[in-house]
């Protein structure tokens, strides 16, 4: 009997725990113990106002007072981890969320490894770490900007919902990445964390650390890409994070990944939804003619296949060089380790052994073998190309399954590169070094041409009646949050 009394208790205690664990009840939602940190609290509140005036200056453009229903993280649990409901976007509970602390864990790479974590920045170490976190901070307010004036153009209220979900989440992962250069940063900390609300994506003067969150994402076929592709490089380099010997990084990174699901979840069935009604419309009409299906309002296969050679071919371009003598010190601090770091069988240091990347010679590309410690960009690029290509297949499935005989491909990945050995070298989508000449004869097969971003640009237009959907897009198969797909999603003021 006693002992089952214990076994009550300690669940209650730890319902308890788990019911405390976020604080809803401080201005800034948290579960960091943020009340205890007068000075940490103090630095953020004086930063919150600078961040939701760059919220209302440079987030979803004209919904500002429009009810989104949205999912707000309320714990760290993967049992249950959000609530939704009805919340305009600048009362959205920003918050500080770190995954649990391991009991005893210790550092799975580089010359570290086995040593306990560590809870503070080693000072040898402090300017790369502080360097890691500005560059992953950068890209997520970037993200909102490049897609801020998508609302106006979204193709259903589901859509919108979900773009705005993407972005109140892209805003959170600024802020934890703010909270990181905050609190282990001191002044040097505050000072990146009003320069990450100051720079803009595509700014002359004052652009976004990284290319790809300088580019454009001016129509929902461009949006449906950058959240394929470009938040799963997201997802790989918060992998990567996630193995972090520096604890508090891990920590973060780790529960930002729960929210990155869904915004490859929102590229992935976005693009399904696209190809699903293009091939209705080509077996409907029996043509794969791209000009007959541009008239009947629909986005022909051709274009798809452009716009995915584009979204790849710049998305692997963050990975950075394919040598990188910065990579292999992130990777021997352990700052930085490798995608599933924790389930290789190596040494985990990696001394010694060689990698292979490509390099051009005579005119043909060609692999030369390199440190491995100096081409984890490139391990963490090809980890990447993996995984992006088993979406790719399933979209595959959507138009095989309507019979329809062509096939995505992802590009080669010395296509279109402007980082690297391969920077400015003309390769076909084929993987064949081509002379200017050739290329210029084909870049618009290959990359999108103005006028298919002109067709796709007069496709957007906003349809708002619940369960209503652009023609150039499928609905989805399942609403959000199990509510019917005509669920009013957003309700505008
Ligand atoms: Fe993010
Ligand atoms: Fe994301």
């Amino acid at each position: 009997m006693a002992q089952d009394d214990t076994l009550t208790e300690d669940r209650e205690s730890i319902d308890n725990e788990k019911f405390v664990e976020v604080s809803y009840a401080d201005s800034i939602p948290n579960n960091v113990g943020l009340s205890s940190d007068r000075q940490l609290l103090r630095a953020l509140e004086s930063w919150h106002p600078n961040y939701i005036d760059w919220w209302k200056d440079m987030g979803p453009e004209g919904f500002q007072d429009a009810d989104v229903y949205l999912r707000t993280a309320v714990g760290v649990d993967p049992a249950g981890w959000a609530k939704f409901g009805y919340v305009k976007m600048p009362d959205y509970r920003w918050g500080i969320l770190l995954a649990p602390q391991v009991e005893g864990r210790t550092i799975p790479c580089g010359r570290h490894k086995g040593e306990p974590v560590w809870q503070e920045v080693p000072g040898e170490y402090r300017s790369l770490l502080r360097r890691l976190i500005v560059v992953q901070g950068d890209t997520e307010p970037a993200s909102v900007e490049q897609q801020r004036y998508l609302g106006a153009t979204a193709p259903s209220l589901y859509d919108m919902r979900n773009l705005f979900q993407v972005n109140v989440e892209e805003g959170r992962h600024l802020w934890a990445m703010v909270y990181l250069l905050h609190k282990y940063f001191g002044r040097d900390g505050r000072e990146e964390g009003e320069a990450l609300l100051e720079r803009r994506s595509g700014q002359q003067d004052n652009p976004r650390i990284l290319q790809a969150f300088n580019e454009e994402t001016p129509d929902w076929l461009s949006f449906f890409m950058f959240t394929y592709f470009t938040d799963r490089d997201g997802k790989f380099q918060l992998c990567a994070l996630a193995e972090s010997s520096f604890d508090p990084l891990a920590r973060t990174t780790k529960f930002m990944l729960t929210e990155e699901a869904h915004h490859m979840f929102v590229g992935e069935s976005g693009i399904s939804r696209v190809i699903s009604r293009t091939c209705a419309a080509m077996n409907e009409m029996k043509t794969d003619d791209p000009a007959k299906l541009r008239a009947a309002g629909v986005i022909d296969l051709p274009t798809l296949q452009r716009y995915l050679n584009f979204h790849f071919s710049v998305t692997i371009d963050l990975f950075g060089a394919d040598e990188s003598s910065n990579a292999a010190t992130f990777y021997s601090t352990g700052l930085k380790g490798r995608y599933e770091e924790g389930k290789r069988l190596d040494d985990h240091q990696l001394k010694g052994q060689t990698y292979r990347v490509l390099a051009v010679q005579n005119n043909q590309l060609v692999e030369r073998e390199v440190p491995m410690l100096n081409a984890l960009n490139e391990v963490l690029r090809d980890d990447y190309i993996k995984d992006s290509i088993g979406g790719v297949e399933r979209w595959n499935k959507v138009i095989e399954k309507a019979g329809i005989p062509f096939r995505l491909k992802t590009p080669h990945k010395a296509f279109h590169r402007n980082i690297g050995t391969l920077a400015g070298v003309k390769v076909s989508p084929d993987g064949r070094v081509v002379s200017e000449a050739e290329w210029k004869a084909n870049v618009d097969h290959w990359l999108p041409s103005g006028g298919d971003r002109a067709f796709v640009a007069s496709l957007m237009g906003r349809v708002v009646e619940p369960g209503k959907f652009a023609n150039w897009i499928a609905p989805p198969v399942m609403g959000i949050n199990r509510q019917p797909v005509d669920f009013e999603y957003v309700r505008f003021n």
